[in-house]
């Protein structure tokens, strides 16, 4: 009886992923996870005492806005100031290089000069992504395309001494997803029958590549992976034992009994410290991540997670995430169109799915409104930043660099101790 639940709580999970993603192409790297599932022992319920975190606040809770209180946003987003640290700081990432690390697209930056030198992070995207989604546009990457939130995580990286790999997955057409322990993305990898992993190899190579040539070999390293990349990180231990001291999953679970099966490989390095992000909205991907975090606490590994829960919009949310490309004045704006057509409730947060074309979707309001300065903004999705802003704040399925702070101190006690 226990394993067809578990079986349909990760089928639920994983539907869950597709539903929240209407509109993109998320459903692959769902596919095989059933597999993993039959293969469970003893499931049980709960994360038991994993230390826990949340961002934002849902609905519940007074808002701040409305109280003449402080700002729901965090003082690096500018709190009541239209500039953000990350506004500001967007020069300190035009040092992000491209590379192609014999036909494996990456791009990576040092810490700015003056920074100690801490660890290096090697990040791994979501499907429709890649590593150029990481950086801003600059001489040394022209084709780097910096979303938000991925350019908000690489500067507090940056700032706090860690070198950043990105690397894009083998598949640049269709999915782009990456192999997955699910079996989906490009090509499925089930690793019980040894076949190739491609993408692991080709991740392997870059860091082989590129760390020692930039003296960064002796470094802690630590990967962050999101959704599809999410997964991908997890199957990084079963390519590279020993070699990451610490993983950031975000918004993803592992197939169950991961762990036991890392164990029967017969690795003998431990399996690193694990961080799981995730949105409880999506409350089947939750009760997976409780069920990995009771596998991996079992197995004494040392775990934590952090909640990410809606935020309300706010007049000057996008501009301090997505300027210059969304300047004050259109953020105002754009939060008094979405206000006015019911899109928000009375508290800014969003009524709908940003991701479903419910009463016309956000750019058929924007467009119905005629938004001034409509055409300069990018608004395809996956490439459009304030779509994944958006996205954020519904809190259904994104990436948040809200945490990444958290994720680096955390990543730090848990090699000291
Ligand atoms: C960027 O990341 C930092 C560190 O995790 C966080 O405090 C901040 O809220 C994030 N967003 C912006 C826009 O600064
Ligand atoms: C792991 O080690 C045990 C004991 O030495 C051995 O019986 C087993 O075949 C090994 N498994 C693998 C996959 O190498």
């Amino acid at each position: 009886m226990r394993i067809p639940r578990l079986s349909f709580l990760i089928a639920a999970a994983m539907l869950a992923v597709f539903v929240l993603n209407f509109g993109s192409e998320h459903l692959r790297p769902v596919f095989g996870s059933i597999y993993y599932a039959r293969k469970l022992s003893k499931p049980t319920r709960g994360s038991s005492n994993a230390r826990r975190a949340v961002r934002g606040h849902f609905g519940t809770t007074d808002d701040e806005l409305l109280n003449d209180g402080s700002a729901p946003n965090s003082k690096a987003a500018g709190g009541i100031m239209p500039n953000s640290l990350l506004s500001k700081s967007l020069h300190l990432l035009s040092g992000g290089k491209y590379e192609d690390v014999e036909g494996v697209e990456a791009v990576w930056q040092a810490p700015p000069t003056g920074v100690l030198r801490r660890a290096v992070v090697f990040i791994a995207h979501g499907c429709n992504h890649g590593a150029i989604d990481w950086w801003p546009p600059s001489p040394s990457c022209p084709q780097c395309i910096g979303l938000p939130e991925e350019l908000n995580v690489t500067l507090h990286c940056l700032l706090r001494g860690y070198a950043v790999v990105a690397v894009s997955s083998a598949a640049r057409r269709g999915s782009r997803c990456w192999q997955s322990v699910f079996g989906g993305g490009s090509e499925p990898w089930d690793y019980s029958q040894g076949s190739s992993p491609v993408d692991w190899m080709r991740v392997r190579r870059v860091l082989d590549v590129v760390l020692p040539r930039e003296g960064l070999s002796s470094l802690p390293l630590f990967a962050l992976g999101a959704s599809s990349g999410g997964a991908f990180v997890l199957g990084l231990p079963l390519v590279m034992p020993g070699r990451f001291s610490g993983l950031g999953v975000q918004i993803m679970g592992a197939p169950l009994g991961l762990l036991q099966r890392y164990r029967m490989m017969n690795q003998s390095a431990p399996w690193p410290p694990t961080l799981f992000v995730h949105m409880p909205r999506d409350t089947n991907m939750a009760r997976l991540v409780a069920e990995n975090i009771r596998e991996l606490q079992e197995g004494g590994v040392r775990t934590r997670e952090i909640l990410v829960q809606p935020q309300p919009l706010t007049p000057l949310y996008l501009t301090q995430r997505c300027a210059p490309e969304v300047d004050e004045h259109t953020s105002r704006e754009l939060y008094d169109i979405l206000k006015a057509a019911d899109y928000l409730d009375a508290r800014g947060y969003l009524r709908f799915n940003p991701r479903s074309q419910h009463a016309g979707g956000w750019r058929g309001i924007l467009k119905e409104a005629g938004l001034a300065g409509l055409e300069r903004l990018r608004l395809q999705p996956d490439a459009s930043p304030i779509a994944e802003e958006l996205n954020l704040l519904y809190a259904g399925h994104e990436l948040c660099s809200e945490t990444t702070t958290d994720m680096l101190e955390w990543f730090e006690g848990a090699v000291v101790s």
